[in-house]
């Protein structure tokens, strides 16, 4: 069971026992063919640091055209949700570090508003970390975080006396497939009303080895970032991977819209996992996949949002048309 020391109350959810579910997915994905490996798995410590470090390289730009977005645009996306009269909710899915959140609640806050932030995630050490970021540069902003699997159930938001404004922000829609979306978007949109609005952040179709270098990058963090599900395979489950013999590959599938990332095994090997009583083949050129980043289209995006109930109102883009946010309301 990992253990969690929270700084907030995150509230009432019981916490998932990460090593049973790792074990569970090892077996599920790396017996399968092709093998697979869950993206959640990515993301332990180290990972997460390395994460981090991705979206600050050149050639990542998702995280910095998002972010320039919402600096341009707060004001009036916050607008299209209240008139300043009533108090504003916040509900972050997958809250991250927060770090442009801090964009729209500065607009809000501007509106002399009384503002509540919910950030939502399956870990309670990253809502620690977007909480603490929230309440040291808004010390007026109301936190109230939640664990919850909002992947797999309708986060269960308790009645509010205002409009809520919720957002999933930084393309992460696009590590889930087209029907997991929907149940994501659909749960979402069960807990809102008519007066709420849903900002939607989505990387969008492009050239290909821009696409490419964002996934490859030349320094080599986000092959370090891929490589690191084995680390972390060997530190918790007792797992005899030598990094030495994989190697990270990025690959664009057009015909899902989707790049791929890969371990590609450089020589015939075998690989013991006793805490999950495995012993695996792998041939030379063998792969891991082991995580799937959708790209959009006006037209998916439309797609996405329409099939999960909510109708798009607004879209704002960069000059490029690289990343778009989508702010829509319920048609329900
Ligand atoms: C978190 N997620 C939106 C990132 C992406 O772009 O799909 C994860 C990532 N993987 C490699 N680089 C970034």
């Amino acid at each position: 069971m990992t253990t969690l020391s929270p700084l907030f109350d995150l509230g009432s959810q019981p916490l998932i026992d990460a090593r049973t579910e790792l074990i569970r997915e090892v077996l599920d994905g790396l017996r399968s063919r092709p093998r697979t490996l869950k993206p959640w798995i990515l993301y332990d410590d180290l990972g997460s640091r390395l994460f981090e470090q991705i979206t600050d390289l050149p050639e990542y730009y998702p995280t910095r055209t998002e972010r320039s977005l919402l600096s341009r645009h707060a004001n009036a996306i916050v607008a299209s949700v209240t008139d300043g009269s009533q108090p504003l909710r916040v509900v972050e899915l997958g809250a991250g570090s927060a770090s442009k959140t801090c964009l729209l609640l500065a607009a809000a806050t501007r509106l002399h508003l009384d503002v509540v932030y919910m950030p939502l995630d399956v870990s309670g050490d990253a809502l620690d970390l977007a909480c603490t970021n929230i309440q040291n540069s808004f010390p007026e902003v109301l936190i109230e975080p939640m664990v919850v699997n909002y992947v797999d159930s309708p986060p269960q938001l308790e009645e509010f006396e205002g409009s809520t404004l919720a957002l999933y922000l930084g393309t992460s829609i696009g590590n889930f497939t087209p029907t997991e979306s929907r149940t994501i978007l659909r749960n979402l949109g069960s807990q809102l009303t008519r007066q709420d609005a849903f900002l939607l952040g989505t990387d969008l179709v492009k050239d290909e080895s821009s696409l490419i270098a964002a996934y490859q990058d030349s320094q080599g963090v986000t092959a370090a970032f891929n490589l690191n599900i084995l680390n972390r395979l060997n530190r918790e489950l007792d797992a005899d991977f030598d990094l030495s013999g994989f190697r990270h590959c990025a690959r664009w599938n057009s015909f899902e819209s989707r790049i791929e990332m890969h371990l590609e095994s450089t020589r015939s090997q075998a690989i013991q996992i006793p805490a999950a009583g495995l012993k695996l083949d792998f041939r030379t050129g063998e792969t891991i996949h082991t995580e799937n980043s959708y790209k959009f289209t006006d037209e998916t995006i439309r797609a996405l949002l329409f099939d999960s109930g909510f109708a798009p109102q607004m879209t704002w883009k960069d000059a490029r048309q690289w990343y778009a946010l989508t702010l829509s309301h319920t048609c329900e």
